[in-house]
């Protein structure tokens, strides 16, 4: 399977529509073709089958530039979660982005996402928040926090 396919498989069922966070194939397809974009598709055990044979189970996607590593979205399937993978996504990605000399990775979240425990949990420290920055659904407004970690 083409990773594309990989990430939206896993994509379709991870994201609650009402936060409106969840890309379009078009998305992740244009976003691929950016130089710096990367992504890591992990199956139940952990193994990475990015382009390859396999169950997609979770995915990252990041893009580096100048030094710096942002995290664009990460997402684990709703019947693999609290098995760790998430966690093992974000140590792959850190492995990565060492290896191409980056010293931070930033991410941007809603305030309310579960997700940051998830990051605490893995080294990364809320380092800035944009008031009322996301707008939801049904037209409410959710900060923004920025978070990072040093690698
Ligand atoms: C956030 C997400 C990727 C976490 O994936 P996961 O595989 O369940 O995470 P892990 O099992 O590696 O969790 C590692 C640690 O993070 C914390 N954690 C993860 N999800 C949590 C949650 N929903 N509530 C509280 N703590 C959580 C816990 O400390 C956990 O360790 P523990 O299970 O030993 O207590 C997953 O819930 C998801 O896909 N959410 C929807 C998509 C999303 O919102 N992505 C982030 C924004 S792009």
């Amino acid at each position: 399977m083409n990773v594309v396919d990989q990430i939206m498989a896993v994509m379709e069922a991870a994201f609650e529509p009402h936060w409106g966070e969840k890309w379009s194939r078009g998305q992740i397809a244009d976003s691929l073709l950016i130089p710096g974009t990367d992504a890591i598709v992990i199956d139940g055990e952990g193994s990475d089958i990015t382009d390859r044979q396999g169950t997609a189970a979770g995915f990252v996607l990041s893009r580096h530039a100048a030094g710096e590593e942002e995290l664009l979205l990460i997402a684990v399937h709703p019947q693999h979660r609290r098995k760790g993978l998430g966690r093992t996504l974000i140590e792959m990605l850190k492995e990565r982005a060492r290896a191409r000399q980056v010293a931070h990775i930033f991410l941007q979240m809603r305030s309310n996402n579960p997700a940051a425990r998830l990051y605490e949990a893995t080294g990364f420290t809320a380092i800035g928040m944009r008031k009322a920055y996301y707008r939801t659904a049904d037209g409410g407004r959710l900060d923004a926090i920025t978070f990072a970690t040093s690698i």
